[in-house]
């Protein structure tokens, strides 16, 4: 079976992790400290705040850029749910705009007639491993006094016009989930510029306990700090972020001109201006392919190639959002991609054969 994820775990990640057990701190102690010192260095950030996931990540990192009840987060309909459940989580609406088909980011054309009184944010989603329009997204935010906090739980290691994700807008996001370029197991990140976006987020995931002041509760918060060991595994996967994003890198390119002029087989498209880290290998199974997205991954399945849909359905159908009244049709790019995308394994661990059969199966079902 090719797998569509395997995590990479070595002996700099089990050492790491024994030293802490045998170190006596195993909650958030010193090594998740160097953790954020480390993850901030790697985004070209002033500070990290290190969470126990990247929902939580996402969650504080609305409330220390000020969103609360009341409020709108403009974000995309074509993304993981935690995204939207983020701004739910903190009392506000989520106001979606539908992405655009080449890069699957957030159309950065269509926020200005979303924006309304109440917005206080923009949340974009670096979908797959390729940044989302940055420029625009800045200039927009700049010209509507928006905070900008971008969802990159899948772009750690990506850039736009050569400046690393993480750096830009008010705050980044990131998980460490298992199935994620680098990972904790569970695990997640904020990285800003702000001093005070970093004491906030610091603060919220802390029960809402001042820095200074032990049981002195400044504000609402939860506990949603990570362990020792966690963060002694992200320690030693940031020095191999490099390696694994150039395996990822390549098996893509493979893929890609592998899959030159195939009718109904669409190749992701990477802008110019940014760098793709792959965090997802994204087809599209188009009409004039012979067969549909649903049989095409039961057709490799049955060729014992894992592959995955990210995502079914957009967000906008789902019972939490029923209350913003969309029904289908309201998002017609989301809603397609959708019914077309379909994720190939593209993880570092990949050996050629495995690639070269992800191929060779997919032209045979072409030629059907
Ligand atoms: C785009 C996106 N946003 C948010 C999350 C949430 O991260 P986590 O699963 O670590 O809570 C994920 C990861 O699963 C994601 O891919």
């Amino acid at each position: 079976m090719i797998k569509i994820v395997q995590p990479i775990i070595e002996a700099e990640e089990v050492d790491g992790v024994v030293a802490v057990l045998k170190s006596g701190i195993i909650a958030q102690g010193p090594v998740t400290k160097e953790f954020e010192e480390n993850f901030a260095k790697q985004c070209g950030s002033k500070f990290a705040v290190a969470t126990s996931n990247g929902t939580t990540a996402l969650h504080a990192a609305l409330y220390a850029a000020g969103v609360s009840a009341g409020d709108s987060v403009i974000t995309t309909p074509f993304t993981f749910v935690a995204t939207a459940n983020a701004i739910l989580m903190q009392g506000a609406k989520p106001i979606f705009v539908d992405v655009d088909e080449e890069t699957f980011c957030i159309n950065t054309k269509l926020i200005n007639k979303a924006i309304r009184e109440d917005t206080k944010a923009l949340l974009p989603v670096d979908l797959y491993g390729q940044p989302s329009e940055v420029q625009e997204l800045e200039s927009i935010a700049k010209k509507h006094s928006l905070k900008l906090i971008f969802d990159s739980c899948q772009a750690i290691g990506a850039t736009y016009n050569d400046r690393p994700v993480g750096s830009f807008g008010d705050a980044s996001c990131f998980s460490l989930y298992a199935t994620k370029n680098i990972t904790t197991g569970e695990g997640g990140m904020i990285t800003t510029n702000s001093e005070k976006i970093f004491e906030l987020a610091k603060q919220f995931r802390h029960h809402g306990q001042s820095e200074s002041q032990r049981y002195e509760y400044l504000d609402l918060g939860y506990n949603y700090r990570t362990t020792d060991f966690a963060s002694a595994i992200g320690n030693a996967q940031l020095k191999k972020l490099e390696r694994f994003t150039k395996a990822r890198q390549e098996n893509a390119a493979y893929y890609t001109k592998s899959f030159n002029n195939i009718p109904g087989l669409i190749t992701p498209r990477v802008a110019p201006n940014r760098t793709h880290v792959f965090h997802q290998y994204t087809l599209r199974i188009t009409e004039d392919f012979p067969i549909d997205r649903d049989q095409f991954v039961e057709r490799l399945k049955a060729k014992e190639i894992m592959v995955g849909v990210y995502y079914p359905k957009p967000l906008h159908l789902f019972p939490q959002f029923k209350s913003l009244g969309h029904r289908e049709g309201d998002f017609p790019v989301a809603e397609k991609l959708c019914k077309e995308v379909v994720s190939l394994p593209v993880h570092p661990l990949l050996s050629e054969t495995d690639r070269q059969k992800v191929v060779e199966e997919i032209i045979n079902l072409s030629k059907e």
